[in-house]
């Protein structure tokens, strides 16, 4: 994975690895994945881990001996100095600088990206909302997250489709058709239907709590639906396609698009096709009318798969979407992103599809994320994430407003204050790892102090105005050995971990990983803002500084992309 043109640190560990190699005789390769960046930087700014070379011999011993052999062969790599089973490296840092600005410089918005899953396709799965039923905190993590992952394969490379699996299927569709007739109103379904679908759901919930028998005909009406009665359809097509279209409202006050909105009334042949397989198999039992796959054997309990009157469940309609999914797209990765409430949904299934005998089946995973806990508005729980990003924005607003100079300035404010208070939302969603269960703090969340959203679009927005008020065009050919100071030196250092970081996230697929980066740059960038002035400084000096902020923003603004944020000029 070693890749100069794309990455600045590689310009150096290449010749770490190189020369290392020719005097022992160690794979390059495999020197080269042993290079760490040690967090102090006293001793180096490489760390080689001789123990990660599983080499025979005492480790601290080869680091004295190897250290003794280092000849530079040019003026890139400076020094190496054994410390205990380490090799650190000292390297010339005008050049990485020097470099880290020519690379960012010439690759902007591909700065951090690298092409090592070039032909690979994966599929991202996320967002997953269930019509008729609340767009609920889970929803909203696995949509940020997902969205994230998506981004993250983009960068390294993969074809992605971003897919959007709604729950339009099942019984409560039936329930929802039923409560329709009752309490439906043509308009207010034109106007917002997830919204009036929501009350139609609630008020049918209601009758049936008097009225048991609104359940069966709930099922029957469902059983019409899987048995392709085209009114039943008709109706259950249209909240379908009006829930799309309103979902899609939001999503792009989100900025989240999808490639693919499919869900669990898409799924067709496939599932017949897989339960013929289960049956073929032998996988398939029966137990009381019903058709269920005994995993106890894997302590991963019984999944029912077929009802006794007939109909599909949750759990069929997702082993015949994977099996439909992996003939049309052929993924050689497909991700689910679903809060952990649904560990045991997704280890049934992929046991399944691995039972099933599909040589696709370890090509599937599931990233899963921890609950969000007392999320409401000042009015009370939510119901609807529109009032939480709506109450966002109307904060930011207000904040905004009380510098009134700098608030005239700003063009389409409520765009900016709502971008501001997404940002809020995401980077408080991102913050932690994803595992961790987080309490909603609407008075962190919108802080513009502190590890929060609003701070790195500050920073952000700080670097756009630099630019702006200095009056000059980025010189690409600005001599960087100016950058003189500590403080640049750490920005630049932190730029050029840029691509490693992005790579890493294949790893983890941890958004706190880039909520960390984007924090620590955005304090590098602060820590110099008073003393490396652009504006009225000597000229050949005011350029150099101006290339490293350019690329400075352009760094942060990769990383909020990759967190789904849009980056802001003027705020
Ligand atoms: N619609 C589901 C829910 O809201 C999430 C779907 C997750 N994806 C899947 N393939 N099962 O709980």
């Amino acid at each position: 994975g070693c890749d100069p043109t794309t990455n600045p640190l590689d310009i150096f560990r290449i010749r770490i690895a190189t020369q290392l190699s020719s005097v022992t005789n160690i794979d390059p390769a495999t020197i080269y994945r042993a290079i760490d960046i040690p967090r102090q930087l006293d001793h180096g700014d490489f760390a080689l881990a001789l123990p990660r070379l599983r080499v025979k011999g005492n480790p601290a011993q080869l680091a004295k001996e190897w250290a003794a052999a280092f000849v530079p062969v040019d003026d890139y790599i400076l020094e190496a100095t054994p410390i205990g089973p380490f090799l650190n490296y000292r390297i010339n840092t005008r050049l990485l600088i020097k470099h880290t600005l020519e690379l960012a410089s010439a690759r902007v918005e591909a700065f951090g990206a690298n092409a090592s899953g070039a032909g690979k396709k994966a599929i991202v799965e996320f967002s997953s909302p269930n019509i008729a039923k609340p767009f609920h905190a889970g929803h909203l993590r696995s949509t940020i997250i997902g969205s994230f992952i998506r981004n993250v394969y983009a960068a390294n490379g993969w074809d992605v489709i971003a897919m959007n699996y709604l729950g339009d299927w099942g019984k409560q569709y039936g329930l929802l058709a039923i409560g329709y007739s009752r309490h439906g109103c043509e308009q207010k379904l034109l106007e917002d239907p997830i919204k009036h679908l929501y009350d139609v759901y609630v008020q049918i919930n209601r009758d049936a709590e008097d009225e048991p028998t609104i359940h069966d005909e709930a099922r029957a009406y469902f059983k019409k639906m899987e048995d392709g009665d085209e009114s039943a359809l008709a109706l259950w097509r249209r909240f379908r396609d009006l829930s799309i279209v309103k979902y899609q409202e939001v999503y792009g006050r989100l900025n989240i698009e999808f490639d693919v909105y499919s869900g669990e009334s898409q799924v067709g042949k496939g599932m017949e096709e897989a339960m013929a397989m289960l049956e073929s198999t032998g996988l398939l039992q029966e137990s009381q009318g019903a058709k269920v796959i005994d995993l106890e054997k894997y302590k991963l309990g019984v999944s029912v798969v077929q009802k006794s009157d007939g109909t599909t469940l949750y759990i069929t309609r997702d082993i015949g979407a994977a099996k439909e999914r992996y003939e049309r797209y052929k993924f050689d990765k497909m991700i689910y992103v679903v809060a952990a409430q649904q560990d045991l949904h997704l280890k049934q299934l992929f046991k399944t599809l691995e039972l099933m005998g599909f040589d696709w089946a370890d090509r599937v995973e599931h990233v899963n994320f921890g609950m969000v806990q007392g999320m409401s508005t000042r009015k009370g729980t939510v119901v609807f994430l529109e009032d939480i990003l709506d109450e966002a924005q109307e904060v930011m607003h207000d904040q905004m407003r009380k510098n009134e100079a700098k608030y005239a300035e700003i063009p389409e404010p409520l765009r900016v204050a709502d971008e501001i208070g997404i940002s809020g939302v995401k980077i408080q969603d991102n913050a932690a790892r994803r595992v961790k269960n987080y309490a909603f703090d609407r008075n962190r969340m919108f802080s513009f102090e502190g590890d929060t959203g609003p701070y790195i679009q500050y920073a952000h927005a700080r670097l756009c105005s630099i630019e702006r008020k200095s009056g000059l065009k980025v010189n690409l050919d600005a001599d960087t050995n100016l950058l003189t100071e500590e403080g640049a030196l750490n920005i630049m250092r932190t730029v050029a971990q840029y691509p490693d970081l992005v790579k890493s996230l294949m790893n983890a697929y941890e958004p706190c990983n880039v909520v960390t980066y984007a924090l620590n740059l955005s304090h590098d960038i602060s820590a110099v803002f008073d003393t490396l002035w652009v504006r009225g400084t000597e000229p050949a000096v005011a350029d150099a500084r101006l290339l490293m902020y350019w690329c400075a923003r352009v760094t942060l603004g990769n990383a909020m992309r990759l967190l789904g944020l849009r980056p802001l000029e003027r705020m």
